[in-house]
């Protein structure tokens, strides 16, 4: 997408690769909205860092990232032999995919490295194909969320109010989005509506990303604490509901999303809200029976504890200079927390799943894996 930093515009993919140094470009996410700066992680190992620490998140952007990650483990490989390749490839793999487990996106985009991989005949051959195949893969995803906003536009009416969930925009993708696509998509057709964005707590994706991403591109918008979401839809006052996804079950239906989405669309359906999951093939999982088989991440009790900010200029005590990052303890100092990242979300409330090839009810996913596969 465009940006525009202190006057100068630029268009912007969220990961991208310099193969000249080997090395992952990411925008450092942890630093936005007060901060726009772009990272190069040097080796696999701090591009598995950076995903699990969150430099780089949203699982399509997270499946990209690995995809590089991998190239670049591969391509750092300096033996000869085919199955010592094989064996570091696999190495290198392992350490991507423990970076953060709930997304199955980096697993598809890992697989389909290793897969084209394995064509070339020598080493240098297959360096060469695992940079192509990731490239192709971050290729892919922009062109599945633009195929996003396509379907997903015709849901946004004019005027309409969206509700949106965590940032399931073009920083949480390579580029686009996927709960941003149809706005994204509205916006270039004419149409006028507003957003709420959660706030999304504990890490405040919503408040800080997505409100980022929809004050760069003009849509009108507003951060909303996550307890509001109620009480607006009580009111009349939110017409559609739009999130993303990191794992959609094709058998049962079942969508995991950040922590949270399961209650908006609780909510939604209390108020006869429609609620829609924007997602690109590579968050379908066609092999889990269950949503309580997904692999829910915990993350540490002190993302819930307290809150990451900068700070402000107008603040009370003048301790540290206007603009710094700090971290500031909000609860009670002896207490513990809990902290799961994401719930699972029944197909029973949800809408429709938009995909890059159309919009399905979600039990419906099953029955369409040749469409849906075929074009994975
Ligand atoms: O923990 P995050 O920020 O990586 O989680 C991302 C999400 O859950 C997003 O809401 C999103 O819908 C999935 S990525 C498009």
């Amino acid at each position: 997408m465009q940006v525009t930093i202190r006057g100068r515009t630029a268009h912007c993919r969220s990961v991208t690769f310099d193969a000249a140094h080997n090395t992952v470009r990411l925008i450092e996410q942890r630093r936005l909205p007060h901060q726009f700066q772009i990272v190069a992680t040097p080796d696999y190992r701090a591009t598995a860092a950076a995903i699990a620490n969150m430099t780089v998140r949203g699982a399509p952007a997270i499946a990209a990232a690995a995809a590089y990650g991998l190239a670049q483990g591969t391509r750092a490989f300096r033996g000869a032999s085919l199955p010592g390749l094989a064996r570091h490839a696999r190495r290198v793999c392992d350490t991507l995919k423990r970076a953060r487990p709930t997304a199955v996106d980096p697993v598809h985009a890992m697989d389909e490295v290793l897969a084209r991989m394995s064509a070339g005949e020598t080493v240098a051959e297959q360096q060469a194909l695992a940079l192509a195949a990731a490239e192709e893969f971050a290729h892919r995803s922009v062109a599945d969320c633009t195929a996003i906003g396509r379907h997903g536009a015709a849901l946004i009416r004019d005027g309409a109010r969206v509700l949106t969930h965590c940032n399931a925009g073009w920083l949480a993708c390579v580029d686009v989005g996927t709960a941003t696509a149809p706005m994204y998509a509205a916006q270039q057709q004419g149409k006028r509506f507003h957003v709420y964005c959660d706030e999304t707590r504990p890490r405040c994706q919503g408040a800080t990303l997505t409100a980022w991403e929809l004050a760069q591109q003009g849509i009108s918008h507003e951060v909303i604490a996550d307890n509001a979401a109620g009480h607006l839809m009580q009111r009349g006052e939110v017409d559609l509901v739009l999130v993303g996804s990191d794992r959609v079950l094709a058998r049962t239906g079942e969508v995991a999303n950040k922590i949270g989405t399961y209650t908006k669309a609780v909510l939604a359906r209390r108020h006869r809200i429609p609620f829609y999951v924007a997602i690109p093939l590579s968050t379908i999982d066609f092999e889990l029976a269950s949503g309580r088989e997904i692999p829910i991440e915990e993350r540490a009790p002190a993302e819930v504890l307290g809150a990451w900010g900068v700070v402000d200029r107008g603040g009370p005590r003048r301790t540290a200079r206007p603009g710094a990052p700090v971290y500031v303890r909000v609860a009670n100092p002896s207490s513990g927390a809990r902290n799961p990242a994401f719930d699972v979300t029944p197909p029973e409330l949800i809408a429709g799943i938009i995909t890059p090839v159309g919009i399905f009810k979600p039990r419906e996913l099953m029955r369409r894996r040749g469409l849906l596969a075929a074009r994975r």
